[in-house]
């Protein structure tokens, strides 16, 4: 199809309702059977165009003319920008009823990542069982996981029911067990429907073989059924995208409206601000529009010079979004490597990405008994209720009120991949609570009363490399010439402020959080503080960096190799855990991450303890630090 014939089929499409699905199953159930039957079957016309499209829409913009790429391409825009591979292929199909969009998941383990991702914005989930096989304990992690997902609507697609003799008794006692559990749910309709993907009964066509079933085809029901949330009666939101300003006459605020409507004269408000203002024109490339609604990519202006900035929300005047840096969520981790409460991750929500730690992971949930269990972390495909705290705050809506504005993803700081999932139950209010207070006696006052530079000296390594030996003699130094110091060193930390924690990653990071807090207070107390721990992860090390100002933080890496470690074992605990009586053992059993940019290098075996705090106490000096 030429681009001009393409532009033109999309504009007959506009007229007709659109409907976005999700099917859930895995390949034994018949799921690429089923999709390939409704494709095939709906004598579609062009399928699985959007490598096409995505190209055409670049090359034409979203907005004007091809506003019906934006909307094919919606969903999906907001994916490629959060750099998510996915495995979810979208495919685009039609009939003289409705046009569709339907999102198709593998079903392999990685399955939540790419069901969260392709249902983000369906209407509707077709979960398939096999009839032979019934409700199984994946059904209903698909089915818990679209209500999380607040999609509305369920088909359960008894597929294969060909091979269970086209049995009405079969299919009822299917459509028994999946509601018993689906009903507790809340979804807004659940319809079963026998079928054979294989031979197209109750696909598209009646089947003759089931007399019984008087129930609504799969592809009469989908083209039926009213899913109409309104996305354009909701509140006005736009999550600000880019701010454009070509020249100083113009400054517009680039977007795609996530709910509700706009029109110039409209009032907003700047979400984290609370400033009002008012919009003046909505500007696309082939001109204004009088108005425009959710979905819409448009640039507005405003009637005043108020203060607004990527990543920002403009939300409908009286209807201002919740804004706090505390919230609580559900989350559905994607990652292998486990969710760390108190790690650093980000957070994206609407354009926005921001530090964010999880404070407390209050429960998982069983996706097959819906019970909630105590947890100190998720793994892969695990879904939990926390807190969430974020460096600055937020503007959000409850998922529940806003699937747009009150969902987030969570994004692995050192590799960039997605990791998580997020769902906004409602702000926290203890943060707006508590300000910050300003003291008169500040660091730069307490640390000038000590005539020195305040600063952070982080040693990390194994257990034995040396780094507490080494640490000691530094601050002995720079006692003896009058520093004024503090070490804070693992085993001793751990007897006292730390002595609730044992050494998992979990406990690793939440004791590293602790003590790089603690030596942040040191350092606002015009301290030079030496932190001696193993400090194994990067991603921990990274966030006490953060803690302080750029300069104030010296990473040393005391690099004595496990096997030297091991042989110098001053404490007998390599020993121990290698005879099995210590587990999680850093370097055995437990992963140590050598920082890849430490400001200093030392080891105990090349030199002395004496001449590496000699090789240290110099590069203080050479960077100013002390006279
Ligand atoms: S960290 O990994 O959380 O930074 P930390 O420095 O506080 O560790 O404590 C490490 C010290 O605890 C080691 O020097 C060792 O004496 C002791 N220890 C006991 N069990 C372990 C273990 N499983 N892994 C590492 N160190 C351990």
């Amino acid at each position: 199809m030429s681009p001009g014939e393409l532009k033109e089929y999309l504009a007959a499409q506009e007229r007709k309702s659109f409907l976005r699905f999700l099917t859930c199953g895995s390949v034994d159930d018949g799921k690429s059977t089923l999709i390939g039957r409704l494709l095939y079957d709906t004598k579609l016309i062009f399928e699985d165009q959007l490598k096409t499209l995505e190209k055409d829409s670049k090359k034409h913009g979203t907005t004007g003319d091809d506003i019906d790429f934006a909307l094919l391409l919606d969903g999906l825009e907001s994916e490629r920008e959060q750099g998510i591979t996915i495995d979810v292929a979208y495919r685009f199909f039609s009939t003289s009823k409705r046009k569709f969009i339907v999102a198709d998941t593998p079903g392999h383990e990685q399955y939540t990542r790419n069901m969260a991702t392709g249902a983000s914005t369906a209407d509707l989930a077709v979960i398939l069982v096999d009839a032979r096989k019934g409700v199984l304990t994946q059904t209903r992690r698909h089915a818990f996981i679209c209500s999380l997902l607040r999609i509305r609507h369920v088909i359960l697609a008894i597929n294969k029911i060909d091979l269970a003799h086209y049995s009405q008794d079969i299919f009822e006692s299917i459509d028994h067990e999946f509601r018993d559990f689906a009903d507790k749910l809340g979804f807004a309709s659940i319809v079963s429907i026998p079928l054979s993907a294989r031979f197209g009964d109750n696909v598209i066509n009646q089947s003759l073989s089931m007399p019984w079933y008087s129930g609504p085809t799969l592809l009469a029901h989908l083209e039926s059924i009213d899913v109409s949330t309104d996305l354009e009666a909701m509140s006005f939101r736009m999550p600000v995208q880019w701010v454009n300003r070509p020249n100083l006459d113009f400054r517009g605020f680039a977007g795609t409206i996530a709910s509700g409507r706009i029109a110039p004269g409209d009032r907003v408000v700047v979400a984290n601000s609370g400033r009002l203002s008012t919009v003046a024109r909505i500007v696309t490339q082939n001109g204004d529009l009088r108005e425009a609604g959710a979905g819409d990519a448009v640039t507005l202006t405003l009637d005043d010079e108020v203060d607004v900035s990527r990543g920002d929300m403009l939300a409908a005047a009286g209807e201002r979004p919740d804004v706090s840096d505390q919230f609580a969520a559900h989350i559905i981790w994607m990652s292998e490597e486990e969710l760390l409460p108190g790690r650093q991750y980000l957070i994206k929500i609407g354009a926005r990405s921001v530090p964010a730690t999880i404070t407390e992971l209050k429960h998982k949930i069983d996706v097959n008994s819906l019970e909630h269990f105590a947890a100190k972390t998720l793994q892969l495909n695990e879904v939990g209720y926390c807190n969430l705290s974020a460096s600055v705050p937020i503007a959000f809506d409850r998922y529940a009120s806003n699937r747009h504005t009150g969902s987030f993803i969570v994004i692995d700081r050192f590799t960039n991949g997605t990791v998580g999932a997020g769902m906004i139950e409602f702000g926290l209010r203890r943060a707006t609570n508590v300000h910050w207070q300003a003291l008169d006696i500040n660091k730069q006052v307490r640390a000038s009363q000590k005539g020195q530079k305040p600063v952070m000296l982080w040693f990390t390594g194994l257990s034995g490399s040396g780094k507490s030996t080494i640490a000691n003699i530094v601050e002995k130094k720079l006692n003896l010439s009058g520093r004024h110091t503090y070490l804070l060193d693992g085993d001793n930390v751990r007897h006292g402020l730390n002595r609730d924690l044992g050494f998992t990653d979990a406990d690793r990071v939440e004791n590293i959080r602790r003590v790089a807090e603690t030596a942040k207070l040191f350092v606002d107390a015009g301290l030079i503080v030496l932190v001696s721990f193993i400090s194994p992860f990067r991603s921990e090390r990274r966030t006490a960096r953060e803690l302080v100002q750029q300069g104030e933080f010296l990473e040393v890496y005391v690099d004595t190799p496990l096997e030297v470690c091991m042989s110098r074992d001053p404490k007998g605990l390599y020993k121990r855990a290698q005879a099995g009586e210590i587990k999680n053992f850093t370097g055995l059993d437990s992963p140590y991450e050598p920082p890849e940019a430490a400001e200093i290098h030392v080891n105990t075996v090349d030199l002395s303890p004496e001449a590496a705090a000699d090789a240290i106490i110099e590069k203080l000096r050479a960077e100013n630090l002390i006279a």
